[in-house]
């Protein structure tokens, strides 16, 4: 019989997590996307469009046989009145919490700090007329929460969701949830025909095709919706993708005149990154 080592002991131990939640269901879109749903802190209110921190423990430590909490910033994905939180992630094989969370199972627990922020909040727009949400693969997240928001249509005539990914079946999240809105018993009557989806692939064909950027400063967009194009006096943006999305949607937004808003100090537009890793 071999001795058992610090770090074993450590391990086989049972660890009760701090701010845990259970997962309530899992559900995986494609080899790189998945969502979950967990339970809800009462205590927990938030804006729809927020994000929180949340994770799993580490690897115990080799030297200490300590675990230490390996948390990421996620946007909530479901709205404000839901009584379980939902979050939609990439999976990234060698990235420190993905790696791990990619596997996790109805049942088990995620660490949640309940600690709401963000900019991609209504209160961060001056009123307007027209609302776009621009997001790019996981980007989508803070919307799948501003979607199924009545603040959404209450606040504006019109919205307009476009959402880009490489292929037809990343795009499969945004659709399903975006087409059921309308048959949704508690949104669906605040939808009405406010909202208009518009997806995109840059890398497999599909009905419609191309760069958001592309789309909006070519003016494809606006032919296709039959709409004369942006103007800061009735539209407002929300941006959420990766840092080179983020940096070129900021540019051509401003080129319309539009300016960058936060909680603190509302304009026109605001934008956030969404999770990588
Ligand atoms: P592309 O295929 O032309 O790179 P990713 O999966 O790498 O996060 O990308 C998600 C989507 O965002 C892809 O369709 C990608 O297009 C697009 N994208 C990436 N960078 C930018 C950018 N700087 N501006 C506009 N779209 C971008």
């Amino acid at each position: 019989m071999t001795e058992q080592s610090p770090v074993t002991q450590a391990a086989a131990k049972p660890v009760t997590l701090p701010d845990a939640q259970t997962v309530t269901q899992v559900k995986h879109w494609t080899d790189r996307l998945f969502s979950f749903r967990t339970t809800r802190p009462q205590s927990l209110r938030f804006r729809s469009g927020e994000f929180v921190m949340i994770g799993l423990m580490g690897d115990p430590d080799p030297a200490t046989g300590r675990q230490k909490p390996i948390l990421r910033a996620y946007s909530i994905a479901s709205p404000s009145w839901d009584d379980e939180l939902e979050f939609y992630s990439i999976k990234v094989q060698d990235g420190p919490l993905t790696s791990k969370l990619q596997h996790i199972q109805v049942g088990e627990q995620i660490i949640l700090r309940p600690k709401p922020v963000g900019t991609l909040v209504h209160d961060a727009l001056l009123p307007g007329k027209r609302l776009w949400f621009f997001a790019t693969g996981t980007g989508f997240a803070p919307f799948a929460s501003l979607l199924r928001d009545p603040d959404t249509y209450e606040k504006y005539d019109e919205v307009i969701m476009m959402h880009t990914c490489r292929d037809v079946a990343e795009l499969e999240y945004s659709r399903q949830l975006v087409e059921g809105l309308a048959e949704d018993p508690l949104i669906g009557e605040f939808v009405g025909d406010k909202l208009r989806y518009y997806p995109t692939t840059t890398r497999e064909q599909s009905p419609r095709m191309g760069r958001i950027t592309d789309n909006l400063t070519g003016g494809k967009v606006f032919e296709d919706l039959g709409i004369d194009g942006i103007n800061p006096e009735t539209d407002r943006g929300m941006v959420c993708g990766s840092l080179d999305f983020n940096t070129d949607m900021k540019a051509v937004l401003e080129g319309f005149g539009l300016e960058e808003g936060a909680n603190s100090d509302p304009k026109q537009y605001v934008v956030e990154k969404a999770f990588v890793g």
